[in-house]
């Protein structure tokens, strides 16, 4: 089947209980890796491409990839979606491009601006089947070149939304509920310690996730940030001459949580870069001879394509699920 928007994977999410996985995309192995693990288990995803992306790896470069796994996974629906779509323009290009999807992020604006931007976003994208996503509340952490700093972050405000949403009309909405972007999603102050010395993170604000729900009946909630940063990986690593002290992310039970709610997309991009780079620092370190691209970029393949498939089964509850979607 050809690319899909995200209207009818929302839906059924939402009516299901699960959430979609969002994974962003920059090269052809994480392509392969994500959407080989999705066939295999028979999910739909989303592929999303940030601007950092776009600017890494060229545009028509990845659509092209993006197109090859359509060709190749005929029988999973697949969403292509801009991951923080900066500016009006940004998402024109990509929609005139051949993205179904795209995110409008002005949550970095006055609510008015970030209002009327949507709005202008939305009409362009709607009048051309392409589905949009919104956010209101910031979230730290660094996405291309915005950084906010810990405690700089916002929530979204539940009194804000049903306005935002009717104003602009949006077909989803990333909230901030203490989730953040990379790998160090909590300061060492704002966690406790395990036995074994690992940080146990602060609990996810459920209770504004609840209120949010409650003003938006059956309207598809988004939660961005959201990698578990797997301490496994994270000393593969350490092991390997990496240095990612007190690397910590959203404990994959309350991400679990949040797809059996309103949550629909979860966005997941820094575990898989985890996954790749862990993968490949162990190759180089056991076989420094070795100069073969294919021979580490394999394995780093395989170990993406594996967590997809955990976070698939186990944490988005999208498995099995490619059908119903279609
Ligand atoms: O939210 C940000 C995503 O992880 C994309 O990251 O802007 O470095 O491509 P990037
Ligand atoms: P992570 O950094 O938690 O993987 O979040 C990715 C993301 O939100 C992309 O928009
Ligand atoms: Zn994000």
């Amino acid at each position: 089947m050809a690319l899909v928007n995200s209207k009818k994977m929302f839906e059924m999410a939402y009516k299901n209980g699960y959430a979609i996985g969002a994974f962003n995309v920059n090269n052809m192995e994480i392509v392969q890796g994500i959407t080989e693990a999705c066939k295999e288990e028979n999910a739909p995803v989303i592929l999303q491409v940030s601007k950092g992306a776009r600017a890494y790896a060229n545009h028509t470069y990845l659509v092209k990839l993006v197109e090859a796994a359509v060709k190749e996974c005929p029988e999973i629906p697949i969403v292509l979606h801009l991951d923080h779509g900066p500016d009006f323009e940004t998402c024109k290009s990509c929609i005139d491009g051949g993205f179904t999807s795209v995110m409008i992020d002005g949550s970095h604006l006055p609510f008015e601006e970030n209002v009327e931007l949507t709005k202008k976003v939305v009409e362009y994208a709607h009048a051309r089947g392409v589905t949009v996503e919104g956010e209101l509340g910031t979230l730290a952490g660094i996405e291309d070149d915005v950084k906010v700093e810990h405690g700089a972050e916002s929530y979204t405000k539940p009194e804000e939304v049903i306005e935002f949403v009717e104003r602009t009309g949006v077909d989803s909405l990333a909230i901030a509920i203490g989730t953040s972007h990379g790998a160090y999603k909590f300061k060492p102050e704002q966690c406790t310690r395990n036995e074994e010395g690992i940080l146990v993170p602060p609990a996810l604000r459920f209770d504004i996730l609840d209120e949010v729900s409650k003003k938006l009946p059956g309207f598809p909630i988004v939660l961005h940030g959201s990698s578990s940063v797997p301490q496994n990986y994270v000393k593969m690593v350490n092991d390997n001459g990496g240095k990612m002290p007190d690397a910590i992310g959203v404990p994959e039970e309350q991400l679990r949580k949040a797809a059996t709610l309103s949550v629909c997309k979860i966005n997941i991009d820094s575990d898989l870069r985890l996954a790749m780079t862990g993968t490949i620092r162990e190759f180089f370190n056991a076989k420094p001879d070795k100069f073969d691209p294919r021979e580490y970029l394999k394995p780093a393949r395989a170990n993406i394509k594996e967590i997809v498939r955990h976070k698939l089964k186990n944490v988005l509850g999208c498995a099995g699920k490619a059908d119903e979607c279609k």
